[in-house]
């Protein structure tokens, strides 16, 4: 193993690390060093940018904590989740809708909320949202019994838990599909957020003159034995951000119709105009069930 030039690191790594029971593991490992070293040669990394490189990586682990997880938000801000996301989903569109991001802010133990009911849980000013959904197999056929969790930002653009004014678990919900597949219920219309900036995810935005913002979206959760759990988002159609979010999460099909409302009468007696209405259809193909592991407590 001793390396006589440049040109032959790469081998000798690669006959080093060629070892090992788990077949899968060795590909990776080997296809990861390949990949790094012509990275390293094509761009002809230098000693200083190698170090900047690693402190990077350093202040990742650093900056990862129970309440934030700055390895998920640079993945998801280099594409590198929604790639991971889509090459894993629903055949590239053909087969169910399109899932995205779990994003940093699922929690698991969301209160279970009869359907139609509220999830607004704390006075949280803003436009009231009644949403209406359906979940469907391949066939199209309702898929009865879904465990579906809701999660989203208030119209200030802040989740409950990085917000004292919000009560424990506002805006979140479990709700459960009923024959028809239908779940529905009452909250605020979501604003757009920026993605935490703080740590060296925000820097290589500002390095890049990119904005930290995502357009406004409700998260969905969806989760049945015998169908491979859907994790998803559904955006806000009229969002100036739709097409520049900052972690690459929409696809055309999670663009929801969120239909303004200025006149007639209401969903709910206390609500006045402008309100919102959103109907949308989710799609589940067979397969595993099993939840994701929850970026935050
Ligand atoms: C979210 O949608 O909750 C999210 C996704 C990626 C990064 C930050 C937030
Ligand atoms: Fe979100």
């Amino acid at each position: 193993m001793i390396i006589d030039n440049e040109d032959s690191v790469t081998g000798v790594v690669l006959r080093a690390m060629a070892g090992g029971d788990d077949v899968r593991l060795r590909e990776i490992a080997a296809s990861f060093v390949r990949h790094m070293h012509a990275f390293a040669k094509e761009v002809r990394l230098t000693e200083p940018e190698f170090e900047a490189g690693i402190g990077m990586l350093n202040r990742i682990g650093q900056a990862t904590n129970d309440v934030h997880n700055e390895g998920i938000l640079f993945s998801d801000a280099i594409g590198f989740s929604t790639l991971v996301c889509l090459m894993n989903n629903g055949a590239n569109g053909n087969t169910e809708t399109a899932a995205a991001l779990l994003g940093p802010f699922w929690r698991m133990h969301s209160p279970v909320t009869p359907n139609g009911g509220s999830i607004v849980r704390s006075p949280t000013p803003g436009p009231a949202l009644f949403a209406d959904l359906q979940i469907v197999d391949a066939r199209g056929k309702p898929i009865e019994g879904v465990e579906v969790d809701v999660w989203h930002s208030s119209p200030v653009g802040l989740y409950e838990n990085q917000d004292q004014s919000q009560a424990d678990m506002n805006l979140r919900g479990k709700f459960t599909t009923d024959a028809e597949g239908h779940f529905s219920f009452r909250s605020v219309k979501p604003a757009g957020y920026p993605v935490p900036t703080d740590g060296p995810t925000g820097d290589m935005l500002r390095a890049q003159n990119r904005h930290p913002y995502r357009p406004a979206h409700v998260h969905f959760l969806c989760y049945k034995p015998g169908f491979k759990t859907l994790v998803t988002q559904v955006f806000v159609d009229h969002d100036d951000y739709l097409e520049s979010d900052v972690v690459f999460g929409v696809t055309r099909a999670l663009i929801g119709d969120f239909k303004q409302h200025d006149a007639g009468t209401a969903p709910a007696a206390d609500v006045g105009a402008p309100w919102y209405t959103l109907a949308y259809r989710f799609v589940m193909e067979a397969g595993e069930a099993k939840l994701p592991h929850p970026p935050i407590k």
